[in-house]
């Protein structure tokens, strides 16, 4: 079997370092610069080889042969520090359809009429204390917002609210740091330095708080009608109706918590960036949240009207993954795109490449909501990737999407997020999720239409 020596180099590698400066300091043009190198270029991580796969069909291949190219590599050791081996989202093939089935009637369609009930109510929450003027943190207040979501939608009131605010800090700062984190070879992670330090406690906190949570539902024993009770009452069929352990349970818990409020966070904080850099667009949004919301939140009755809010959010998915990259380890020698990788090799695939590739999309650096018009030519199957695909694809893609349209069409139906004066283009913070490193925005009031006639003034 070949070793990687063969596949096309990414250029400008330092010795000793490899590629690591460019990945920690602009990694998002690094990615767009590999395609034109190959389908598949090995970058060098210090000494260690990784293989970038840069072509739409081979990431399809390799997202579907999850066996042979299962969840390992930087990302994921980093993960499983937090999140643990039975983690969803980083178990080992062998653990995963077991608990994909038992974590999957917690996102049953039937489920989402009450989780989006408790969306809507979250979101009024802290859209409603607004006031006009406020400048806004915007990162910072989506955060809060999708993570009060998912504490609401998750363990519906079982953490009071003088307990969710050191949880939600705690997520923040395992966020903070997680992507300089992932290249810190052993032993500098294990570095008493104060982000480490910072790291384990957040961490050693979120697992006992979660944990206890578990402990009084499972002592309780009545159904919430929320993810956790889902989990608790989850049997597998195929496996002589076995549930999950409590250990199982606290990783997926935790795993939700990791995997569903950042990300969504960062795609609530672009589009508002991108909308108030595109006031046509953001007009026309303002003209269909008038006339389906007239002034009232959006509920998920409101869904099938909400089209171009659907349209803004898929377009700001594509442009901004907060997915932006992962890797994978791969498990058994293979071929992919006809090149032959050894077991033990490790492969990284990128939303945020695949979406910017100008071969797939028109002005790829164009935020065009329109192109998702189904009445426009599509691009090409596999060109959108945002939740990836395959069995390893996002439990929690429709939970996302509707918190997004829902936070987003009850924002825009009251207020308009203006820049601050002098604010230029948005620099992202690479972290496990793509998200604004500093976004400031003021809250301006709007009028509300419905039928020609005003129906509500913020
Ligand atoms: C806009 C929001 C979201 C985005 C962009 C997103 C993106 C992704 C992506 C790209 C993956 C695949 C990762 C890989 O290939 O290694 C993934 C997996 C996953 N996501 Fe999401 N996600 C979002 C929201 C959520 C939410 C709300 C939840 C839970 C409530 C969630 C839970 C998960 C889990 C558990 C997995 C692992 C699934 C498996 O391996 O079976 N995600 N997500």
């Amino acid at each position: 079997m070949t070793s990687l020596r063969a596949l096309p180099v990414a250029p400008k590698a330092l010795p000793l370092v490899g590629h690591l400066i460019p990945l920690l300091r602009n990694p998002l043009e690094f990615l767009n610069s590999l395609p034109p190198h190959g389908d598949l270029v090995r970058i060098q991580l210090g000494p260690v080889p990784l293989v970038m796969i840069c072509d739409p069909e081979l990431t399809r291949q390799a997202l579907v042969d999850d066996r042979v190219f299962d969840k390992g590599g930087p990302i994921f050791d980093r993960v499983r520090e937090v999140v643990g081996n039975d983690g969803l989202a980083s178990c080992p093939y062998s653990a995963h359809r077991r608990l994909r089935r038992l974590a999957q009637p917690a996102f049953h369609p039937a489920r989402f009429p009450g989780y989006a009930k408790a969306m809507s109510t979250c979101i009024e929450d802290a859209t409603g204390s607004w006031r006009a003027g406020q400048v806004l943190d915007v990162p910072t207040e989506m955060m809060t917002i999708t993570s009060r979501i998912t504490a609401a939608t998750l363990f519906s009131g079982a953490l009071p609210p003088g307990e969710l605010g050191p949880v939600l800090h705690d997520v923040k700062t395992f966020f903070d740091g997680f992507y300089q984190r992932m290249f810190m070879v052993p032993p500098l992670d294990r570095l008493p330095t104060p982000g480490n330090r910072a790291h384990v406690r957040a961490r050693t906190r979120l697992r006992d708080a979660f944990d206890q949570i578990i402990a009084r539902r499972r002592i309780e024993g009545v159904d919430h009608d929320d993810l956790l009770s889902a989990l608790i009452a989850a049997h597998d069929p195929e496996d002589d109706s076995r549930g999950m352990t409590d250990a199982e349970i606290s990783d997926t818990v935790v795993t939700f918590f990791l995997a569903g409020t950042e990300t969504t966070a960062a795609l609530l904080a672009w589009a508002l960036d991108l909308l108030a850099r595109h006031p046509g667009i953001a007009r026309r949004l303002h003209a269909e949240v008038d006339e389906v919301l007239g002034g009232a939140r959006a509920t998920h009755a409101d869904l099938p009207r909400l089209e171009l809010t659907h349209r803004v959010i898929t377009e700001t998915l594509r442009l901004r993954p907060p997915g932006w990259i992962f890797t994978r380890a791969v498990t058994a020698d293979t071929r992919l795109g006809g090149h032959l990788l050894p077991a033990g090799s490790t492969v990284v695939y990128s939303p945020y490449l695949i979406h910017h590739r100008p071969d797939l999309y028109d002005e790829p650096e164009t935020f065009d909501p329109d192109r998702w018009d189904p009445k426009r030519p599509q691009p090409p199957r596999h060109a959108l990737l945002p939740f990836a695909s395959g069995a390893r694809k996002c439990i929690g893609d429709t939970f996302g999407m509707t918190e997004a349209v829902l936070a987003l069409a009850t924002i825009t139906a009251r207020w308009r997020l203006a820049h601050l004066p002098g604010q230029r283009q948005v620099r992202p913070a690479l972290g496990l999720a793509l998200r604004p490193r500093r976004l400031q925005m003021q809250v301006k009031p709007r009028i509300a239409v419905k039928e020609g006639k005003i129906v509500k003034a913020a």
